[in-house]
């Protein structure tokens, strides 16, 4: 299954090399530096001025006179002035061509043929699975990591054909938006234990973090924009993106839903101490985080205005694997009680594999099932 899987989304994504080689433009200057350095202390109270080349300099512009002297500045002949280039100041980047409503559907029928327009007409713009804007600047809390919780177990590779769709949407879309972005795909190894969403999204942050991004998505994978006017950023106080979805007529099913789609700066998911790592199987990690962002960190309950933050959701043909969690109503129950010592501050995983597709990353974790923290010590009492 694992080997169809490859054979299908390398069919459909070309590979890219990373390099990870860098020169390093450091040159030793020290010895000389400490040869100018003995040469002064012998001048004692001269002044001197060494200079030297591009490459190496040591300036020195006075030895302070023990006792009454005055320094001077010594007329040198100036060195020719070589102009600095002028760097043009760069406006901020902003989107380019928004559309407005989208029109989406999920025909599997025409994914193939659609994807391959999506790689032809993109695919300059990428990088590493990565895409950064040209000519303009990035402001803070526009570099976006889109992290997606992942595993597919399906005989017919559903979950993988939604992804690509979703990919099919959004890159044109956050490319219109023209931020410097890049989707994280977080899967977790095929073994018995049960999906677990919220520590997938807790590595796809630690890690996107590391890479330099500085607002996160937390982003199911049966989740599509339909309007690209719906724009993509963080901002100091989180916000639930997805309150506005087709499968609920567009209406939230209960106020305080956070499920879907979350936005963070690294600095509100840090200061929460992320989701909690145990919630191991369907339901509640979403209600968790909700509690830790409003009650616990006393941020408001935003989200995007409502007309333009409509979704809609690729239709979950069968039902998953994804059994409900029997504890989750007592794990959120105590939330308060386990957010202290269970999120990012407990996160233990093994890397297993990551690479770089053309329009995304993808990174292969095992969650550590076996060294959960006991039931009885998250809901303590
Ligand atoms: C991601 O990597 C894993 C491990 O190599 C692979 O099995 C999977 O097919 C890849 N996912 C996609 C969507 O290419």
């Amino acid at each position: 299954m694992a080997r169809e899987k490859n054979e299908m989304t390398q069919a459909l994504l070309p590979k890219e090399k990373t390099s990870h080689e860098e020169e390093d433009p450091y040159i030793s200057c020290s010895f000389r530096n400490t040869v100018l350095f003995a040469i002064v202390m012998l001048g004692g109270l001269l002044y001197l001025q060494a200079m030297s080349t591009s490459e190496c300099s040591l300036s020195i512009s006075l030895v302070a006179p023990a006792f009454g002297y005055e320094s001077q500045e010594v007329a040198e002949t100036p060195e020719p002035e070589i102009p600095e280039p002028e760097e043009p100041a760069q406006d901020f980047c902003a989107p380019k061509g928004l559309v407005g409503p989208l029109a989406i559907d999920f025909d599997m029928d025409k994914l193939e043929e659609r994807f391959q327009e999506l790689s032809e007409s993109n695919k300059d713009f990428f990088e590493n699975g990565e895409h950064t804007p040209e000519n303009c600047q990035v402001q803070k809390l526009k570099n976006i990591a889109i992290i997606i919780p992942f595993r597919d177990m399906t005989k017919d590779l559903f979950r993988t054909k939604q992804f690509l769709y979703f990919l099919y949407y959004m890159i044109p879309i956050l490319h219109r938006q023209n931020n410097h972005f890049s989707v994280y795909l977080v899967n977790q190894v095929h073994d018995d234990s049960p999906f677990n969403r919220a520590k997938l999204l807790n590595i796809g942050f630690e890690i996107a973090k590391k890479d330099g991004f500085d607002c996160f998505f937390f982003h199911d994978v049966d989740l599509v924009p339909e309007n690209d006017q719906n724009i993509y950023e963080c901002f100091d106080n989180p916000r639930h993106y997805s309150g506005f979805i087709d499968k609920f007529n567009y209406n939230l099913p209960y106020n305080s839903i956070f499920g879907g789609i979350t936005a963070y700066s690294a600095e509100a998911f840090d200061k929460i101490n992320g989701y909690s790592n145990e919630y191991w199987g369907w339901g509640g990690e979403d209600d968790d985080l909700e509690r830790r962002t409003i009650a616990g960190a006393k941020y408001k309950l935003l989200r995007p205005e409502a007309g333009k933050s409509h979704y809609k959701m690729i239709k979950h043909g069968h039902e998953t694997s994804n059994k409900p969690n029997p504890n989750r109503q007592k794990l959120l129950k105590a939330w308060n009680n386990h957010a202290k010592f269970d999120g990012l501050n407990s996160l233990n995983y093994e890397l297993i594999e990551r690479s770089n597709d053309l329009f995304f990353k993808n990174i292969t974790v095992d969650l550590k099932y076996s060294e959960r923290i006991p039931l009885e010590k998250l809901l303590g009492g």
